[in-house]
Order: structure tokens, then C-alpha cells, then sequence
């Protein structure tokens, strides 16, 4: 990627076109691979911004699941500072994976119809890269292994996920060698289980909340919620591309599709980090 020797004759002022093989561009970033991985399902024109989305979306999971794993070995060595760097980084990764819903949040029924058949059964349900996102803010769940069990790579990878303590696990047993009242209930939980609100966590956070504002515990605070609520804010837009490309029908990876996904956009990431507010 950088300015290299031999420049052709008279054009000094230009980069580097001389390589012996491929480009160090496509050593790096194998953009050849990278847009040779369209392969469309219709023939129609809209298809391919609805996949490449799908595509850039998968990337945007990657690097977060990079960062919260990063952010969790912080907390693990008791480096709040460095959780912060990587729960930042995380946040502005989330806004632009927030932002790729543009191109396709605004599809008629009809535009979407024109290829949802090509999709058989095909769902981001099935996202294995979303589900080690899931994983790591506490929504664990066994049952979501099974579509994996054809795929030896990723059913590996989404089990040891599935085994590790989540990023909101490491936040809490931090504030219980901090000294903080953590229940034993939530410290000592079998960490393959779905963390479920606690009401001693509560008043854990809240206590945390009311002390000083500056404080490294308050900022770790602060940087969970903004995770918390562009996550939220993810659920929320799939919710309303869904339901106006295909109203209430039921979803091509069988479930009831938008309802089942108002379910789950219910549901608060870190969820004492919310309700503790009231008590402050
Ligand atoms: C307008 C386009 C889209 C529609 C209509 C749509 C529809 C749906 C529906 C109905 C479900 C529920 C499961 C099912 O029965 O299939 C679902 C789940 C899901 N979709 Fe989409 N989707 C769209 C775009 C996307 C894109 C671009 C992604 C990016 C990867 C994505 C990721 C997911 C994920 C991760 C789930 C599982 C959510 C969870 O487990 O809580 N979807 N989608």
C-alpha cells in the first residue's frame, strides 16, 4: 500500500504500478475474493444491495465480536481503561453496521418479493457471526448451536462462546473483586446459561451510579449502556425494514416472523444498566 521503487519513465509523481505477482493491495485485503463472493440467487437488479448488506453486515459482526472479546479479556486483567478503548472502538463500529440498513430499509413488498423466493430457507436467524454477538452481551442459548451442526468450524467456534464467561459476566465479577455486593447467584451462574435480570444487581448498579460521576466504574457503566442501546437500535431498525418489506407474513427462516422479532427487540441488552436508573 505504500509508494515502492521503479517508477515508469516520466511519471515520477505516480505510485508504484510495477509488481512482480498480485498487487500488496490484494495481498492485504483480497478485495479479489472479497467481490467475488456476490453469487445471486435471481436475476433481479435489487438482489444484489439486499446481499451485499447481508455481506457487510457479517464483516461489521466480526470486527465487533473482536472488540467485545478484546473488552472482556480487559475487564478479565482488571483494566477497565483498556475495555473503554475497545467498547468505544465497538460503538463506532456499531453506528456504521446501524447505518448499512440504509440501502434496503425502505423495500415495498413487492421489490422484496422479487427475490425473497431465491432465498428459500436462508435467515439472518441463521447468522452464526450475530449469535457470538448475542453470546458475548448474555443471551446465551444452547438451542441456537443446532443449525450449526453441519458446519465443524462454526459449531466449534459457537460452542467455546457459548462456554465463556460474556462480556457483561466479566463486567460484573470486576465490581465483585471491586467490592461491590454482586449476588452470588449471577457470579457462580452455569456461564453456558442466558443471564436473567436480577433485582441485587439493581441496586449494585444504582450504587454505582450514585457515587462519583468520573469514576472508572461509572464510565465502564456508560460504556455498556451506549452498547447496549446500539444494539437495541439494531433490533429496532431489522424490526422495521422487516416489517415493511413483508408485514406479518411468516419469515423465511420459519418463525412468525415480525412478531417473533418484536420479542426480542423488547428485550434490554444489560438489563440492570437500565432499570437501575429509577433508583438513583
Ligand atoms: C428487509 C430485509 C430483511 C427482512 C425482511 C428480514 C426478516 C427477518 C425475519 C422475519 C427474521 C426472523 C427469523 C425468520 O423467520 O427468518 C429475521 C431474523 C434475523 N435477521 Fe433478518 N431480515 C432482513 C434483513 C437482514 C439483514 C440484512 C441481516 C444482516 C445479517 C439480518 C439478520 C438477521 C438476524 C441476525 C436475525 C436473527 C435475530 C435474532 O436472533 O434475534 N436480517 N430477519
Amino acid at each position: 500500500m505504500s509508494h515502492q521503487s521503479a517508477p515508469a519513465v516520466g511519471e515520477t509523481d505516480l505510485p508504484n504500478l510495477d509488481f512482480q505477482g498480485t498487487t500488496p493491495y490484494e495481498d492485504y485485503v483480497q478485495a479479489d475474493v472479497l467481490t467475488h463472493l456476490q453469487h445471486l440467487r435471481s436475476d433481479d437488479p435489487g438482489e444484489m444491495v439486499f446481499l451485499v448488506t447481508t455481506q457487510v453486515m457479517e464483516l461489521w459482526f466480526t470486527v465487533i465480536v473482536h472488540e467485545w472479546e478484546t473488552a472482556s479479556a480487559a475487564l478479565r486483567g482488571d483494566d477497565i481503561p483498556g475495555a473503554l478503548v475497545a467498547l468505544r472502538r465497538s460503538c463506532w463500529e456499531l453506528e456504521a453496521l446501524n447505518a448499512s440498513w440504509k440501502p434496503i430499509a425502505h423495500l415495498t413488498p413487492a421489490q422484496f418479493n422479487a427475490y425473497r423466493s431465491a432465498l428459500g430457507e436462508g435467515s439472518g436467524f441463521q447468522s452464526a457471526m450475530y449469535r457470538r454477538m448475542e453470546f458475548l452481551l448474555g443471551e446465551k442459548s444452547a438451542s441456537m448451536l443446532v443449525p450449526h451442526r453441519g458446519a465443524p468450524r462454526v459449531h466449534a467456534e459457537l460452542e467455546k462462546a457459548l462456554a465463556e464467561p460474556s462480556l457483561y459476566d466479566e463486567a460484573l465479577r470486576l465490581l465483585h473483586r471491586r467490592g461491590l455486593a454482586v449476588p452470588a447467584a449471577v457470579l457462580d451462574r452455569e456461564p453456558t446459561a442466558r443471564h436473567e435480570p436480577h433485582p441485587e444487581l439493581e441496586a449494585v448498579w444504582a450504587e454505582v451510579y450514585r457515587g462519583d460521576q468520573e469514576s472508572e466504574l461509572v464510565r465502564l457503566g456508560e460504556g455498556l449502556t451506549e452498547v447496549g442501546e446500539l444494539v437495541w437500535r439494531w433490533r429496532n431498525d431489522h424490526l422495521v425494514a422487516t416489517r415493511r418489506a413483508m408485514g406479518s407474513k411468516v419469515g423465511t427462516g420459519g418463525s412468525a416472523g415480525v412478531a417473533w422479532l418484536e420479542k426480542r427487540a423488547r428485550k434490554n441488552v444489560f438489563p440492570e444498566l437500565w432499570t437501575a436508573r429509577s433508583h438513583v
